[in-house]
């Protein structure tokens, strides 16, 4: 493996560029090239099979790429199988549910630890199991959130109907007195300034994505497969399977820097 080639991430859409900013910010000297499966999002209801076998496609696809490494940036297909493609291929992978978990685990105090994610993630409990692999003693209080994933990827996090949905989802977790909430979708860190609104300052908003970026800085560390200082500018590149303008827009605000993204027709 070389380490001049690109970290690869997916996701269902937008969702995994809360990663990458992230690895941006951690891993300066990294590329990326990453993939947006806009056309067949959102993945969260969707049978973890199928999900599965969406993701393995990905992967080959990044694998036509050169990368070094993959981060499944996703929730929905890290809970869907990640031991299944870390089986399945030869390079490193890394999903987003296992640094989550370590971050609540570092801030809570009272030991009771929300989960918001899609269904399929909530279904998995991949979360809850993770939590008490960490802690038996936490309670964890999930709960499925499946409108959120099309509010971000439609740009309504500021409505007013938003906030609407954001108390109705989180009641349960106000209700439980949780003084910390797992962003367990990639997608909603977007939406923190809502979730912060309704749960107010007692409540800790925990994102994966610094401790994802953590871990593959870690792995590369390990492999010995950290891009060195090469004097040029990383120059990261961008895939969606849907029409690549919405994803462009988003991503460029989101990323505060110009996104050119290609589409990739499915067979
Ligand atoms: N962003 C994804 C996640 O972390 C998936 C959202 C979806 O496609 O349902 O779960």
């Amino acid at each position: 493996m070389e380490r001049n080639h690109a970290i690869g991430v997916l996701d269902s859409g937008v969702g995994g560029l809360t990663v990458a900013r992230e690895l941006f910010r951690q891993l300066p000297e990294e590329r990326i090239v990453y993939f947006g499966d806009t056309a067949r999002m959102p993945y969260g209801p969707r049978p973890h099979g199928e999900v599965r076998s969406f993701v393995r496609q990905i992967i080959r696809f990044l694998e036509t790429q050169d990368v070094k490494m993959i981060i499944v940036a996703c929730n929905s297909a890290t809970a869907a199988g990640l031991p299944y493609y870390q089986a399945e291929f030869d390079l490193p992978i890394i999903g987003v549910i296992e640094p989550g978990v370590r971050a609540a685990g570092r801030h809570t105090r009272n030991k009771r630890v929300g989960v918001i994610g899609t269904a399929g993630t909530i279904t998995s409990r991949a979360y809850d199991e993770a939590l008490h692999r960490l802690d038996p003693a936490v309670t964890v209080i999930s709960q499925a959130c499946p409108l959120f994933v099309l509010i971000v990827e439609n740009e309504l996090s500021e409505t007013p109907e938003t906030l609407r949905v954001a108390e109705e989802y989180l009641r349960p977790m106000q209700q439980a007195d949780i003084d910390s909430l797992i962003l367990g979708c990639t997608h909603y860190p977007l939406l923190s300034g809502v979730l912060s609104k309704v749960l107010g300052p007692g409540v800790r908003l925990i994102s994966s994505a610094e401790e994802t970026a953590c871990e593959a800085k870690e792995v590369l560390r390990q492999l010995d497969l950290e891009r060195k200082g090469t004097g040029a500018e990383a120059r990261h590149r961008y895939f969606v399977s849907g029409p690549p303008a919405p994803f462009a827009a988003v991503g460029g605000k989101l990323l505060s820097q110009p996104v050119e993204a290609y589409q990739v027709v499915w067979p």
